[in-house]
């Protein structure tokens, strides 16, 4: 975000629309919008993301999938939810990292398909309304694929794919970081990443 000198506009970039708002400081009032380039329809996995971070999705909007599993992965903390059918039970948030290869799912091991969990997730943990068939599907395409399963850094060095990043300089002797992704390289399937 960024204001002008007098402090009467702020520019947001948002996040999930490619675009920029422009808010009158005063009134808290949107004054306009900036596109940044084409608005293409968005992709399942795309939708799917939108939902992920959607408190909406939860009892009077208490949270979204990314408070317990912030950016597809843990907080690694106990929660006591009904997913298991029981209270007094507490677990430990699972990642969400690789989770496309790794059914049946829940600690009991009683989720046999991903998409059941989804549902059990939003009806029992988040004690959310019964999401449409659209909705579960739209989300387990976002977070059992590569998108949640890395960093969201931007684009930038670190990454291990080695990418000349314009106006970067590198040091012959940085290594990229092993856990780290750029945004090109999350879009892309592993296989075809530069080792
Ligand atoms: C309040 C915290 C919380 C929220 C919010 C939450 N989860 Fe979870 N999630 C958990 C816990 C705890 C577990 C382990 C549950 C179990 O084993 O019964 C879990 C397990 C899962 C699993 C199974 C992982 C595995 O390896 O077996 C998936 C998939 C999942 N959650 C997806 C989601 C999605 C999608 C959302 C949003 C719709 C969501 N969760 C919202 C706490 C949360």
């Amino acid at each position: 975000m960024l204001a002008t000198a007098d402090g009467q506009r702020a520019y947001v970039a948002n996040t999930f629309s490619d675009s920029i708002s422009i808010v009158d400081v005063a009134s808290a009032k949107i004054a306009g919008q900036i596109a940044l380039g084409m608005q293409p329809p968005l992709s399942k996995a795309e939708r799917g993301e939108l939902l992920f971070y959607d408190a909406r999705l939860s009892h009077d909007g208490w949270f979204s999938c990314h408070t317990c599993h912030p950016d597809g992965h843990t907080t690694s903390l106990l929660n006591d939810n009904q997913s298991d059918g029981s209270f007094g039970t507490p677990k430990r948030i699972l990642t969400l990292r690789g989770v496309g290869d790794t059914g049946p799912w829940a600690w009991n091991g009683s989720m046999p398909d991903l998409e059941r969990q989804v549902r059990t997730s939003i009806e029992k943990t988040m004690q959310g309304t019964k999401p449409t068939s659209e909705q579960v599907s739209d989300l387990t395409a976002f977070f059992a694929n590569a998108a949640a399963a890395a960093s969201r850094r931007p684009a930038g060095p670190g990454c291990r794919c080695r990418r000349r990043w314009l106006g970067v300089k590198r040091s012959s002797r940085s290594k990229p970081a092993s856990n780290v992704m750029c945004r090109p390289c999350i879009r892309r399937p592993r296989r075809m990443m530069s080792a």
